[in-house]
């Protein structure tokens, strides 16, 4: 499947998720909310792109042999191609620079390849790191993460990342994985490792949600022990309300599509005529924290969530746009 949500600022970008769902719609639901979400993500960031997403369906639990996998990637290949550049793709939960490569064989509107900008999720973690300092600002009066308490939950690529960067930034790590292969980064950091369903509720500062979405709603928040949450998972909120339970909570909570655009904005500079380079890279996730203190700020001047006041700054960009 591929959802094109806006193009309005440009070409759509987002990633392709290869994962299991129990039927069609629930994969079609994902598709839409997280193609929405890459519209408001990339407005946010300045950058001259749209919102799209990928999904390759497969079953629960279901993983593919590499004929078949190949001859799956190439059939999504075909409908980024269908779409006629109004789509551009690149590795997300599921996919790696691999299998982008693999998709360039049946469509040029493919990007993060090994090539270009390569594996976003060291800067999208990088991104997190920022939005977590920028929280840490104003949840307790300065940025420095020396002896903060920071759980991170789902060690990935994006959260293994982060986690790393979080300790060498000297912040005190609690970390959770469903896969236990990852306690061996957790041993290596010297992280404390503790169950996937004990982390949300994890006695932290900040808590860093980097599995999947959905994580923040009525079940979780009466539960929740930090002061603050910024973490790369996209689409964190069950619903938009949980915004105003969150801020009812006093739990800072930084918008998702805000904290986690360092993968797409180092794609940004892949774009760019002068083609990728890093040193454009660097400075351009780092202003992130900027991004997250301007809407921070609004939504405290105007007593909003920052949910709504990060909205109101895509939509305000996404308005001349579209005009
Ligand atoms: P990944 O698949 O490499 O990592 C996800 C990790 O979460 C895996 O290790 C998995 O075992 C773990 N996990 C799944 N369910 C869990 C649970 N209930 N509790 C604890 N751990 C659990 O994915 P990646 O790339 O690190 O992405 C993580 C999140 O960040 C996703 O929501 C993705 O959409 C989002 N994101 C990723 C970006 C990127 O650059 N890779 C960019 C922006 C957002």
């Amino acid at each position: 499947m591929v959802a094109v949500h806006s193009t309005a600022r440009g070409p759509s970008l987002g990633g392709c998720r290869m994962w299991g769902y129990d039927d069609a719609r629930a994969a079609v639901r994902d598709v839409l909310r997280l193609s929405q979400a890459m519209t408001y993500k990339a407005a946010c960031a300045g950058l001259p792109q749209g919102g799209g997403k990928g999904v390759i369906v497969l079953s629960p639990g279901e993983s593919l042999a590499p004929a078949a996998r190949r001859d799956v990637l190439l059939d999504f290949a075909e409908t980024v191609e269908a779409v006629g550049g109004r789509y551009r793709t690149a590795e997300d939960v599921g996919t790696s620079d691999a299998d982008m490569a693999i998709i360039a064989q049946g469509t040029p509107h493919v990007t993060g390849l090994a090539s270009g900008s390569g594996d976003p999720s060291p800067w999208t973690a990088l991104g997190v790191q920022v939005s977590i300092e920028a929280a840490c600002e104003r949840a307790f009066g300065g940025p420095g993460l020396i002896g903060r308490r920071i759980a991170v939950v789902g060690l990935g690529r994006v959260g293994g990342h982060l986690a790393r960067l979080l300790t060498a930034a000297g912040a005190d790590l609690v970390v959770a994985d469903i896969d236990p292969d990852r306690r061996a980064l957790a041993e290596e950091l010297g992280a404390r490792w503790i169950a996937p369903d004990e982390a949300m509720r994890a006695d932290c500062d900040v808590l860093a949600p980097c599995a999947l979405g959905a994580v923040l709603g009525p079940a979780t928040i009466p539960e929740l022990r930090c002061r603050a949450i910024a973490g790369a998972a996209n689409n964190q909120l069950a619903s938009d309300d949980a915004a105003a339970q969150l801020a009812r909570r006093g739990v800072l909570w930084v918008p998702d599509f805000v904290a986690n655009a360092g993968g797409i904005v180092n794609i940004a500079v892949e774009l760019e005529p002068a083609g990728y380079a890093v040193e454009r890279a660097e400075p351009a996730v780092r202003a992130i924290g900027d991004t997250v203190r301007r809407v921070l700020d609004d939504a405290e001047a105007r007593g909003v969530t920052p949910l709504a006041a990060a909205m109101d700054l895509a939509r305000a960009r996404l308005a001349p746009a579209a005009a």
